[in-house]
């Protein structure tokens, strides 16, 4: 199979493809990715020079590349997009530039060569939240309510995708997952900021109160899972992804953090919070569970063991962090 990744330089796709080529060992890939802010080509160095392994360096929303990438193509997996809440709250035109203009540019040209397949990489955002104390989960028949720039370009793309399935009959699937985590995770997220924070010896930023909810996805679980979905899944549906985490509000998370650094809760400061701050997010996965799926990666472990791969890798985010920090220093949450 040959198949196509956009956003491979970014923090689940790298892994992804890391992930499909140590699988599939015949299969090519190639990665088409524009190396913003959010893409390194440090986060490749695991399989760059992989035989089966290729790279461009291109915009998903200038037709004449997409095409040029497009060609003998099976299988399309979409992840590029702009992914950060936050930089779509100070600039969210480039959000619907890329998200929506360049997802449907992939679309037209997939549709062009018939691809076997277009997988899209969505976000259970969106959905909208749900109040704090409530036990209803996401499901795939939950009506969309984005609330953010960014949630609300990917429900864009996400309509998109199944209106050229229902239209044109391109063959598509779509995962919407929880919040990752994991290596070559840029320190502008809550996560590696909170971890690379405390190497530094600064406190971890809490927004507002700390109350918000998320749902965890070790990066790998999202990976198998839409592994799952293009080799078994059915086409034209869609799958919800959600972690092994227990509900876990942000604060319980910063304080395993600075747990696990042997640190109280002095390294946590609370900050102005988001602007229009999703409570909460919490999926049901049955569906996919009915393919044979499970979320292999136990939180506080794989939480650890993230910690010590930000702790090994300084040479991967010290190069990032002033520039994530950058961010918050205008946004006033620092
Ligand atoms: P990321 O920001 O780490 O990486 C995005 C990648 O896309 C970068 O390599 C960037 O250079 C590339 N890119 C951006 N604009 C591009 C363009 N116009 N043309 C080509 N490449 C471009 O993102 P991520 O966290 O890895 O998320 C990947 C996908 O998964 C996104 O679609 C996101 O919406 C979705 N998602 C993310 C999470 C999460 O927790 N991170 C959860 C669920 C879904
Ligand atoms: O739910 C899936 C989504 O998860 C993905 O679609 C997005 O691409 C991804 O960025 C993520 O969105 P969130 O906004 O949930 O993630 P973020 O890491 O930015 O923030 C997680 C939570 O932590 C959120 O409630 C905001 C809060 N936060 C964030 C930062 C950066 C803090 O309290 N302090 C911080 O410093």
């Amino acid at each position: 199979m040959r198949l196509l990744v956009t956003g491979g330089c970014g923090f689940i796709g790298s892994n992804f493809i890391c992930y499909w080529l140590k699988k599939y060992h015949g299969d090519k890939v190639l990665n088409l990715d524009k190396l913003t802010y959010a893409g390194h080509l440090s986060s490749t160095i695991d399989f760059d020079e992989n035989k089966n392994y290729s790279f461009v360096k291109g915009d998903i929303c200038y037709p004449e590349i997409v095409a040029k990438c497009m060609k003998n193509v099976d299988i399309v997996v979409h992840f590029a997009a702009e992914s950060h809440v936050d930089r779509s709250i100070t600039d969210p035109t480039i959000f619907s530039r890329t998200n929506v203009l360049g997802t449907q540019v992939l679309l037209d040209a997939a549709l062009r060569v018939k691809v076997k397949r277009f997988h899209h990489v969505s976000t259970d955002e969106v959905f909208g939240d749900l109040p704090l104390n409530s036990k209803h989960k996401f499901r795939e028949d939950t009506l969309y309510n984005p609330h953010s720039p960014y949630a609300a370009s990917k429900a864009a793309s996400d309509h998109l995708v199944r209106a050229y399935h229902y239209t044109f009959g391109l063959p598509v699937t779509i995962t919407n997952g929880a919040n990752n985590y994991g290596p070559c995770q840029d320190p502008e997220k809550f996560m590696p900021r909170a971890i690379t924070n405390l190497i530094e010896n600064t406190p971890i930023k809490l927004y507002g109160k700390g109350d918000n909810i998320r749902n965890w996805l070790y990066v790998e679980d999202y990976c198998s899972a839409i592994d799952l979905v293009i080799t078994k899944g059915k086409i034209g549906e869609t799958y919800l992804v959600g972690g092994s985490s227990k509900e876990l509000t942000n604060y319980d998370v910063a304080r395993l953090i600075v747990g696990f650094f042997g640190l109280d809760k002095k390294y946590i400061k609370f900050v102005k919070d988001r602007s229009g701050h999703d409570r909460k997010y919490a999926i049901d996965s049955t569906k996919l569970k009915t393919l044979g799926w499970q979320p292999k990666y136990d939180f506080d472990k794989w939480l650890s063991k993230t910690i010590d791969w930000y702790k090994k890798n300084t040479w991967w985010w010290r190069p990032l962090k002033a520039k994530a920090e950058n961010l918050y220093r205008k946004t006033g949450q620092i």
